[in-house]
C-alpha cells in the first residue's frame, strides 16, 4: 500500500519535525487524503483509511499535546536562541567594524582572523590602549582631537607610525622611579611586547609583569579594569597585536609626557 506508506511517511516527519509545523502537517494530510483516495476506494481500503485516520487523530492529539506541554519550554529556548543570535550578530558587527577602525596594515598569515577583528575593536573601540601606547597618539602635526592647549582639535587620526610601540612617560622622570609604556608590537619572534600569551594574560589580569626579574607591580596601566576581562577578550586582543606591525618607540629625548598627546 504505497499510499499507507506515504502517509504513515508524511505523518511521522511531521511528527518528528515537532511543534507547530508537526501540527499543520497533520491537517494538510487529513484534508487531501480523502480527494487523494475517493476513486477507487474499496471495502478494504476504507477499513485502511479508518485506521489511518484514528492512528493520525492519535498523533494529532498525541503532538497538540506535546505542542501544549512544551509551549514554555519553546518559548523560553526560542528566547535563549534569539539572545545567542544576537550575540553572534553583535560580535559580528563587533569583528567588522574592528577590521574597519585598524589603524596600520593588519598580518592575518596564519592568524585567528575573527579574533584579530574582535581584538581590534577592543583595543581601538574600547580600551584606549593606543593613548597611553603611542607617542604621540595622534598622526602629527595636527590630528589630536583634543583642544589646545592639549591637542589642536584635530579629527583624531591615529598614529600609525609608532603604533603602540610604547614611548609615553608618566609620573617622575624614568629615572626617578617614573614608568614609560611598553612597546606591545610584535618583537622579531611575533610576540607582542616579548610576551608569550601566559605571560600576557597574567600581566592583564595580575598586574604583574611577567618580564620583570622582581615581578613588580605594572603602575599606571589600567590592569585594575582589564583583569575582568573575558579569557576570549584576552585572546582577541593578544591576537590582534600579533598582526599589528612591529615598531619603535622614539628616543628618549623624544618621548611623549601623558596620555594621549
Ligand atoms: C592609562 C595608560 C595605559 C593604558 C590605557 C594602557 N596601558 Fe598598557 N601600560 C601602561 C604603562 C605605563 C605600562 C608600563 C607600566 C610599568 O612599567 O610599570 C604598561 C604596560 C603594559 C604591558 C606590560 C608590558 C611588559 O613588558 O610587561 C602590557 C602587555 C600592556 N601595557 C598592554 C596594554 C593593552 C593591551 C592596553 C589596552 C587594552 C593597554 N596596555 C592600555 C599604560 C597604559
Amino acid at each position: 500500500m504505497p499510499l499507507t506508506k506515504d502517509c504513515r511517511f508524511d505523518i511521522g516527519q511531521s511528527t518528528a519535525a515537532g511543534g507547530r509545523f508537526s501540527l499543520a502537517g497533520l491537517w494538510e494530510g487529513e484534508a487531501l487524503l480523502p480527494q487523494f483516495h475517493k476513486p477507487q476506494l474499496g471495502k478494504s481500503e476504507k477499513t485502511v483509511k479508518r485506521i489511518l485516520m484514528t492512528a493520525a487523530a492519535f498523533v494529532g492529539l498525541f503532538s497538540g499535546v506535546t505542542l501544549i506541554s512544551n509551549l514554555p519550554v519553546r518559548a523560553d529556548s526560542n528566547d535563549r536562541d534569539r539572545s545567542d543570535r544576537d550575540r553572534e550578530d553583535e560580535e559580528k558587527l563587533e569583528i567588522q567594524q574592528g577590521f574597519k577602525i585598524a589603524p596600520v596594515p593588519l598580518n592575518l598569515k596564519d592568524k585567528d582572523v575573527e579574533l584579530v577583528g574582535l581584538g581590534s575593536y577592543i583595543v581601538n573601540a574600547q580600551s584606549g590602549c593606543n593613548d597611553c601606547h603611542t607617542c604621540p597618539s595622534y598622526k602629527p602635526p595636527n590630528h589630536n582631537p583634543f583642544p589646545v592647549p592639549f591637542g589642536s582639535s584635530g579629527d583624531g587620526q591615529v598614529n600609525d607610525v609608532g603604533y603602540l610601540a610604547g614611548g609615553v612617560d608618566f609620573g617622575p622622570p624614568p629615572a626617578m622611579g617614573g614608568v614609560t609604556s611598553a612597546n606591545i608590537t610584535p618583537d622579531a619572534t611575533g610576540k607582542p611586547g616579548g610576551l608569550t600569551l601566559e605571560q600576557f594574560q597574567i600581566a592583564l589580569r595580575t598586574g604583574h609583569d611577567p618580564l620583570d626579574p622582581k615581578n613588580g607591580l605594572l603602575a599606571v596601566m589600567p590592569w585594575p579594569a582589564f583583569r575582568h576581562l573575558t579569557g576570549r577578550d584576552l585572546d582577541a586582543i593578544y591576537a590582534y597585536l600579533t598582526a599589528i606591525p612591529s615598531a619603535t618607540p622614539p628616543p628618549v629625548g623624544m618621548h611623549c609626557k601623558n596620555p594621549g598627546q
